[in-house]
């Protein structure tokens, strides 16, 4: 009870502050970081293998879901399992004795799981759901599913591994809902997203 009246009565703040905030402001090249690193392009983060979205996702134009197959139908996108990589790397020659390619065989012979580490992270009392927004506009607004994961992403398929260069606060997200959206590519009619904090609040 006590823990609710705390977040009703910092809402007032919170909204206040939400409306105020400084616009999101883009990061310069991918590879820079600004100084406040947080409106900007997010840090690179370390992974295992550095896993080059450009030549995958914009070379050889393969479907960001593809690999992230839970974008459409539930919470989570999801880091493909290393079964995926290896289904098209066993076959594949060219690249087969690369330093990556020899660590990605390595995992696998070791039968272990690539540990990934996560780029975009919201805080464990936030619920966030792909299915709905890809429902929405790549589904049912028939958009390019680049410029619709990039809405929140960027452009990963022009990145090595993917770094976040969204805010991923709470203003940016309501200032989207509070926009008007096309309901469907047949018909005129809009809506808005959810304001409510359950809606988004666990
Ligand atoms: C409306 C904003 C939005 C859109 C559109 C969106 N994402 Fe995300 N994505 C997020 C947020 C926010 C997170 C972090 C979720 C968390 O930490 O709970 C995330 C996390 C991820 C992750 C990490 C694993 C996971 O699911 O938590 C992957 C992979 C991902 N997104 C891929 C995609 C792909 C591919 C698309 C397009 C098909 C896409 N996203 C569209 C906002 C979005
Ligand atoms: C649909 C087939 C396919 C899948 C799935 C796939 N790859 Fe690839 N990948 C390729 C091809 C083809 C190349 C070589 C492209 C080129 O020559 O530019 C490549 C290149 C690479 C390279 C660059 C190698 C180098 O140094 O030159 C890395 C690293 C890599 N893949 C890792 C992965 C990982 C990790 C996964 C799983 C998450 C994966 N790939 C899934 C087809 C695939
Ligand atoms: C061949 C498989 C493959 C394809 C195709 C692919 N990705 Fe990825 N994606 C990965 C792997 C592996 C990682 C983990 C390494 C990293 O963070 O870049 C990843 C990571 C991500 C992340 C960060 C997840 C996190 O922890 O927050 C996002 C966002 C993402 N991809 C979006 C996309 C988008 C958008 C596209 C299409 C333009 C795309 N991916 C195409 C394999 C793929
Ligand atoms: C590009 C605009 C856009 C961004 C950015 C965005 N959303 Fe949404 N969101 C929408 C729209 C539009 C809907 C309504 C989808 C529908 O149901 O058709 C929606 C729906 C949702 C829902 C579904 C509610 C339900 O009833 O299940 C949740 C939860 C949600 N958004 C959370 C978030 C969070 C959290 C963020 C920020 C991390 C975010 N959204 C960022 C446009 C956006
Ligand atoms: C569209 C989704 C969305 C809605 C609606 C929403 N929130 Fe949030 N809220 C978020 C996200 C995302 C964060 C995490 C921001 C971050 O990590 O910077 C957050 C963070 C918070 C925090 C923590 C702030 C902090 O500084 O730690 C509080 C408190 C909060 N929200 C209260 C509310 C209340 C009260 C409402 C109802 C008026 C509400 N939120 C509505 C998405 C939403």
């Amino acid at each position: 009870m006590i823990h609710r009246l705390l977040a009703v009565l910092s809402l007032a703040f919170f909204i206040g502050n939400a409306v105020n905030a400084e616009p999101f402001v883009q990061g310069g090249p991918i590879g820079s970081q600004t100084s406040d690193g947080y409106n900007a392009l997010g840090p690179v983060v370390q992974q295992p293998i550095e896993f080059p979205h450009y030549r995958h996702a914009r070379d050889m134009g393969i479907n960001c879901m593809y690999c992230h197959t839970g974008a459409r139908r539930g919470y989570v996108s999801a880091i493909p399992r290393i079964d995926k990589c290896i289904g098209c790397h066993q076959n594949i020659e060219s690249v087969r004795n690369k330093p990556r390619i020899k660590k990605l065989f390595e995992y696998w012979d070791k039968k272990e799981p690539i540990p990934w580490k996560k780029v975009n992270d919201l805080p464990d009392y936030v619920r966030f759901n792909h299915e709905r927004h890809i429902q929405r506009f790549y589904f049912r607004q028939n958009r390019p599913v680049r410029e619709v994961c990039g809405y929140c992403h960027g452009d990963v398929a022009n990145m090595t591994v993917d770094r976040r260069v969204k805010a991923l606060s709470m203003g940016w997200c309501i200032s989207c809902h509070q926009k008007d959206h096309k309901e469907s590519d047949t018909n005129m009619k809009t809506s808005h997203g959810p304001g409510e904090c359950w809606q988004c609040h666990k």
